[in-house]
């Protein structure tokens, strides 16, 4: 294990509910000294209470998302925006159904495209010439990645088309019926296109992604643990709680 760098700062908080005030901050930050900021949106259970304080911070008339544009991360392959398991009826429920952002700036990759493969380049193109995503948000998996870019993926990937991994399939199963209804491909944003972000925010809860953070910031950079590759991005903030720091 190698030396921890710099450029990668590590702020530990009590708990969760600690953790997503932080996040929120960070974020609402961003909208009030550029309003018009582009935001890299997460699913998963992680970022939900960031999403809650940003709401709350919205209805105290603190920000406005309402020239925001945001572009999420990734999408299942073949599920319905309807369906509660989709990233689009997740992003709907869990914020922008409670906010002011314009629909017309709400980007998340559609795995229901006709061609997937065109869908994957116009999604990178649209974020390129929007200027690039000013702050991303991030979760991680148990197994280290981030996006759907699992294991041994590839670090100069973009915009791609992805088999999950059986170990995230399981972890997502319980938002499913049963494991067979887990979609077995999505749509993610590249290893290249997340560290192309000008500023990464990675959220990090509870004791079962530990050893996935502490291999992201202490462990070697490589492709069998895609978060490493963070170590090598300017402008990194983790925000962990004590029991995912329990190895930091
Ligand atoms: P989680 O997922 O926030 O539901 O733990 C994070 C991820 O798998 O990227």
């Amino acid at each position: 294990m190698t030396e921890r760098l710099e450029n990668m700062k590590i702020i530990t908080t009590e708990d969760y509910n600690e953790l997503s005030e932080k996040a929120a901050k960070i974020i609402a930050s961003k909208l009030i000294l550029k309003p018009k900021s582009i935001l890299g949106l997460a699913t998963g259970s992680t970022p939900i209470g960031t999403y809650k304080e940003l709401i709350r911070l919205y209805n105290e008339k603190i920000i406005s998302f309402n020239e925001a544009i945001t572009f999420n991360l990734d999408e299942y392959y073949d599920l319905d925006y309807e369906n509660v398991n989709s990233y689009h009826y997740f992003m709907n429920k869990n914020l922008f159904s409670s906010i002011d952002i314009k629909k017309e700036n709400i980007n998340i990759p559609s795995g229901l495209a006709e061609s997937l493969e065109k869908e994957c380049e116009s999604y990178e193109s649209k974020i390129e010439s929007c200027g690039g995503v000013d702050i991303q948000i991030l979760g991680i998996g148990r197994n280290g990645h981030i996006g759907f870019n699992e294991p041994h993926c590839k670090f100069g990937s973009t915009t791609h088309v992805v088999s999950l991994d059986e170990d995230t399939r399981r972890a997502n199963a319980r938002f499913f019926r049963n494991i067979e209804e887990v979609p077995k491909k999505a749509i993610t944003m590249g290893i290249k296109t997340i560290m192309n972000a000008k500023e990464i925010l990675l959220l990090v809860s509870g004791e079962d992604k530990s050893k996935a953070i502490y291999e992201t910031v202490y462990g070697n950079v490589t492709e069998s643990v895609p978060a490493s590759v963070l170590q090598l991005h300017p402008n990194v903030t983790v925000i962990v709680d004590k029991k995912g720091a329990k190895f930091l």
